[in-house]
């Protein structure tokens, strides 16, 4: 063949093959740390494997993102010093534990001001690196020579926000968490009457004490972002954007908000346009076991598995507690893999296998496994409601109390409360969640219903992060909404008026009445 022919060929070639769509843009990522990177990462991957070039910028001290990796290339940043330690969830989980004593009504409460405590420290030191960030010079120009065509961020630290719109990107959020609570609270109306507040632990169906928690719950989450948290960002707003700018305003203008919420898991509440919902996309069909794991699996008959994992970041359940529920899983005719490290308990039965790190999503998809033993985090409930594994939740920390209440009420879940655990008492949980077939009905229905859409979460996802690089923005899903001062959002101006003229109406009418019926009794008395 001749060369030209061939170059010819390999072009052609290579046209077709080459993606219709935005092969290629530059996205520039600013992910959190720790156990949401879990979440930006499966996407990153997909996004790689698409054929984008990705940009991460990562703490220099990061303990989760590697600085050099086959999907995209890190950048280090020095401002933003990771100045929390390891041994954050143990303290705070100690803390928690001792809220849980408290009475339901003040216990949620207490517990979301430890966690507001934590996020304003979060948000301070976030103020501060993004101000560091935007007054050096090298560094914004060096994140301009690259023409990034896109801001894809997790906006439960608001640095993405603020670099986003300073470089002046379209932006795309994967988001659930951002300011005190749930993403829909930041951009959707949402009518305390009947959508919890996070951390309140209620449910949709409130009697008027639950009413009562939840207003308290959002009027204290709305005092503390505006009063304590904004007021960290208002230096940095007045030196670099247009006077007026707040962080709300900044954070709504976002273009796409890809929220991990799916419904058969939330509440149905109200939504908008440039929502979208990407729930349980990062579970996936089971793939083998390695051997070893696989035989475990398969030796334990026709009584089958139970999975228990509290997630990577706690390793400070107390010792009483790990060792109630070793001597629990010993007198199960089922075997258990355990995902555990530190000391092993004492009262460990030969049918419990304990190891450091599980392939989560393999075993809860494997055949065998009959229930689920978890501490309720987002990533492992999606995985539990894909491949319909009924759920004992041991919920710890942040939002895992309402997560795991959100499978209770759809009657896929039992809870116990880790600080109160007995072995009895966790026994009788998890045999009922073993031998009732209405938990394994109901998440089976969840899984069903999750499963039975369209596209799945995870090609959405990276639909609408193409769409908005394709359209350079999407400005045209955004309601007005969000541009509005409070009082005409709420049309209290209108009201106002409307009620002057309804009240003014009624008075002259009234006045008038009584003008006309003085006139004929005065007339009536004169003519007696
Ligand atoms: C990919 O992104 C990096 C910045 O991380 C940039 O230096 C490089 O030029 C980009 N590659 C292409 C092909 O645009
Ligand atoms: C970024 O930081 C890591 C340590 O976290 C270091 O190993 C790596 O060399 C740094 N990369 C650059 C380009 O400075
Ligand atoms: C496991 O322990 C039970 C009783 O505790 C015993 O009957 C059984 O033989 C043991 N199995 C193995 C394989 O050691």
């Amino acid at each position: 063949m001749a060369p030209a022919l061939q170059i010819t060929l390999v072009a052609l070639i290579f046209l077709l093959l080459k993606p219709t769509c935005c092969s290629s843009s530059n996205i520039l990522v600013v992910p959190v740390d720790g156990s949401h990177w879990v979440n930006m990462k499966v996407i990153l991957q997909e996004l790689h494997s698409r054929g984008h070039n990705i940009t991460v910028l990562r703490s220099s001290k990061s303990w989760y993102i590697p600085s050099t990796s086959t999907f995209y290339t890190a950048v280090n940043v020095s401002m933003l010093e990771d100045e929390s330690d390891k041994n954050f969830y143990s303290k705070m989980l100690q803390d928690v534990f001792e809220c849980r004593n408290l009475l339901t009504f003040i216990r949620t409460l207490r517990q979301q001001h430890l966690l507001m405590k934590k996020l304003a420290r979060g948000n301070k030191i976030m103020a501060r690196a993004a101000a560091l960030m935007l007054d050096d010079p090298v560094f914004i120009k060096k994140m301009q020579d690259v023409h990034f065509d896109l801001m894809l961020t997790d906006p439960a630290l608001n640095l993405g926000v603020l670099l986003g719109s300073y470089l002046k990107l379209p932006m795309v959020y994967n988001v659930r968490w951002i300011n005190v609570g749930e993403g829909h609270f930041s951009i959707a109306p949402s009518p305390v009457s009947y959508v919890p507040v996070p951390g309140s632990e209620l449910n949709d169906n409130m009697g008027f004490q639950d009413r009562i928690k939840n207003m308290l719950h959002y009027l204290y989450n709305a005092v503390t972002l505006h009063f304590i948290i904004n007021p960290y960002y208002s230096d940095l707003l007045q030196r670099h954007f247009p006077p007026g700018t707040d962080l709300l305003s900044l954070q709504q203008r976002a273009d796409i908000w890809l929220i991990r919420t799916d419904f058969v898991f939330e509440f149905p509440r109200p939504t908008m346009p440039n929502v979208v919902y990407i729930g349980g996309f990062q579970a996936q069909r089971a793939k083998h076991l390695p051997t070893e794991l696989e035989d475990f699996m398969q030796s334990s008959g026709d009584h089958g598995v139970v999975v228990m994992s509290l997630g990577t970041f706690v390793h400070g359940l107390p010792r009483d507690t790990t060792e109630a529920i070793a001597a629990a899983f010993a007198e199960l005719p089922q075997k258990v893999v355990w995902r555990f490290t530190g000391e092993r308990p004492s009262s460990l039965g030969n049918n419990t296998l304990l190891v450091d790190w599980m392939p989560q999503n393999d075993l809860l998809g494997h055949p065998k496994t009959r229930a689920f033993v978890a501490h309720g985090g987002t990533n492992g409930m999606y995985e539990a409601i894909y491949h319909g594994v009924p759920v004992l939740g041991l919920p710890l920390l942040f939002d895992q109390f309402d997560n795991v209440e959100r499978l209770k009420v759809r009657g896929a879940a039992r809870m116990l409360e880790a600080g109160f655990l007995k072995k009895e008492n966790f026994l009788e949980a998890l045999k009922d969640v073993l031998s009732n077939p209405s938990y394994r009905r109901n998440i089976q229905l969840l899984s069903q219903l999750h499963r039975n859409r369209p596209m799945s979460p995870m090609d959405t996802a990276i639909f609408w992060i193409e769409y908005v690089i394709r359209n350079k923005g999407a400005a045209h899903l955004q309601s007005v909404g969000s541009t509005l001062p409070w009082y005409i959002y709420y049309s209290l101006d209108v009201a106002l008026v409307l009620m002057t003229i309804i009240v003014a109406f009624m008075w002259t009418a009234v006045f008038t009445c009584r003008l006309i019926c003085c006139r004929r009794f005065s007339r009536k008395m004169k003519e007696e």
